[in-house]
Parts: structure tokens; C-alpha cells; sequence
């Protein structure tokens, strides 16, 4: 972290080796810093909050010799800590965007010594093949869409954990899953509400905006289902109806499923299906519940 802001602040603080006393307090709290870059601009780019992140490498179960793509490494601090759990047999790729946050992290990881972390500078849409199968893949950036390069590039059984962007709610609010990869589909072993920067580049945007939340408009991506006809009245009341009768639960109470859009015809029974683009989630009420 050599530049960067707290949230709510306007302060940009500048890190060096004369002042760096001074900020450990402030970098190894439980909070968000924005990273500014040299021209004082602040970046959509943040650490992430280490309190969740340390959450989520519980559910990772890194162990020694695996090998961990991290998209969107931004300052390389998590690379660092992946780095060290799987070991001088293992490996960690970070992908980065942000050419400054790449090159910086680069040699800071250097300096730390941490010669089984990578740092490449390029747009995570595509994944990193040279590097694939992996075991472990880590998203630290909101997305809409599972780029469709991540159902080769995680091994099967492997386990892949990112922030889903959530359709409704826009903005920076996400559904973080877990998924463990079982054949062609991911299935999600834990869920949890997150807020996480937005994916840029190819693959960047917010959520397909047909979903008019203002009127009584039933769309799937591209298909216009139903417009304030009492047929699209009765669909929207049958499946809010399923939805009370059990017990209103969260997206993170519900199972998902994620398959390239590709390969699924129609919801399942039972089910909501939910395209994104290459990728499609199905979810369900969880067994227990239903
Ligand atoms: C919330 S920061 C996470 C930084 C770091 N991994 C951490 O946990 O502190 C998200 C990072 O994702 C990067 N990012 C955004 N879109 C990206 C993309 N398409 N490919 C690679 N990195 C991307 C941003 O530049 C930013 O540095």
C-alpha cells in the first residue's frame, strides 16, 4: 500500500519507508482502503476487508503445493498471504488490471521475497491458461457473468470463490459464493452478502438493466416474458407466493448452480433460472427447506 484513502475521507496518504510507522495502524485495520495511483487520482481498485477475506480463506482450504489464480490482485497483499499458505511447492497467479497496481505489487512481492507469487497485468476476463488447471480460484472483484474461460481452468473438485454482482440491487452489492466444481458446473458449498468493486474491461458493466423493477415488466436477458398483463401479474404472485412460503429467505439461504448458459435448455423444476451471459445460475430452495 503506498497510496490510499479510507472511505469517507478525502485525505489521500502518501506511505514511505520514512513514514511507514505511522500507517500500520491504518493498513492493518479491519477496513477498506481506496488505492490512489501517482497522479493522486483515486482508483476503482481497494484492498479488501481482511476480516472477510480471512473468512473466505477458511472456506478455501489452502494447503501446500496447490496451486491459486487471485483475479484482481490489486497491491498483492492477498497474493502475499495465498503465497504463503501453499507453500514454495505451490503457486499463486495474480491478474491485474491496473498496470501501476501490477507493476508495484510486482516488486514489493519481490523485495518480500515471495518468488512462488506471479503478478500479470492484463483483464481477468480470460482467465490465465498458462497457469490452469488450478485448485483454488479467487475473485476479489464483483462481476455479473462467470467468464466462460473459468469452467476449464479450475480444476474438477477444485473450488472457486467470487462475488457475483446481484442482479436487483446494482450498484457494489454482491452474492460471494464458494462453488466447487463437479464435471461441467460449479456448485455452491457457502454464500454470503458482500460489497466488492465492479469487474472492468471486457467484461465489465452492471447487471442488464431490462429488469424494470418500477413496473410490472417480466424479462429473462433478451425476452420480454410478460408486460402489465394479468398473465405476468399471476407469474410474478405464484413465484413471490413460493418464495413466502419459504420463509422469505435470502439469496444466501437458497442453493445455486452455475453452467455455461450454453448448455441449459429451461429452468429445472422447481427452480429460478437466472442467465448472465456465458455463464447461467440456477437457484433452489436448499433441500432442508424445501
Ligand atoms: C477490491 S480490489 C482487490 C485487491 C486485492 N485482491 C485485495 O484483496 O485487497 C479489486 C481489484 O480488481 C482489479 N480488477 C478490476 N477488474 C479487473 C479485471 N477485469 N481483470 C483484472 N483485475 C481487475 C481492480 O483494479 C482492483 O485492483
Amino acid at each position: 500500500m503506498h497510496r490510499y484513502k479510507l472511505l469517507g475521507s478525502d485525505t489521500i496518504h502518501e506511505v514511505t519507508a520514512a513514514n511507514l510507522s505511522e500507517h500500520l495502524d491504518a493498513i492493518y485495520a479491519n477496513q477498506v482502503q481506496r488505492y490512489v495511483d501517482g497522479t493522486g487520482t483515486v482508483l476503482p481498485a481497494s484492498n479488501s476487508e481482511p476480516g472477510f477475506v480471512m473468512r473466505v480463506l477458511e472456506r478455501l482450504d489452502l494447503r501446500p503445493g496447490q496451486r491459486v489464480l487471485e483475479v484482481g490482485s490489486g497491491g498483492g497483499w492477498l497474493a502475499a498471504v495465498m503465497g504463503k499458505a501453499v507453500g514454495p511447492t505451490g503457486g499463486v497467479t495474480g491478474i491485474e488490471i491496473i498496470e501501476e497496481l501490477a507493476t508495484q505489487s510486482r516488486r514489493d512481492l519481490r523485495a518480500a521475497g515471495m518468488e512462488n507469487v506471479q503478478i500479470v497485468s492484463a483483464d481477468g476476463a480470460k482467465g490465465w491458461p498458462a497457469g490452469a488447471p488450478y485448485d483454488r480460484v479467487m475473485f476479489t472483484v464483483g462481476t455479473y457473468d462467470l467468464p466462460i474461460a473459468f469452467f476449464d481452468q479450475v480444476r474438477d473438485g477444485g473450488l472457486l470463490a467470487m462475488p457475483f454482482q446481484n442482479r436487483a440491487k446494482r450498484g457494489f452489492a454482491c452474492d460471494f459464493l464458494v462453488l466447487r466444481r463437479s464435471g461441467d458446473r460449479f456448485h455452491a458449498v457457502a454464500s454470503m452478502p458482500a460489497f466488492f468493486v465492479k469487474f472492468q474491461g471486457e467484461k465489465g458493466g452492471d447487471a442488464d438493466p431490462i429488469v424494470d423493477l418500477a413496473s410490472l415488466a417480466l424479462c429473462r436477458p433478451g425476452e420480454l416474458v410478460g408486460y402489465g398483463s394479468p398473465a405476468a401479474f399471476e407469474r410474478f404472485m405464484a413465484g413471490y407466493r413460493a418464495w413466502c412460503d419459504l420463509g422469505m429467505p435470502p439469496s444466501a439461504g437458497l442453493d445455486v448452480v452455475v453452467c455455461p448458459n450454453a448448455d441449459v435448455a429451461r429452468a429445472p423444476p422447481g427452480s429460478w433460472l437466472d442467465r448472465r451471459g456465458d455463464a447461467a445460475l440456477i437457484w433452489s430452495a436448499k433441500q432442508a427447506m424445501a
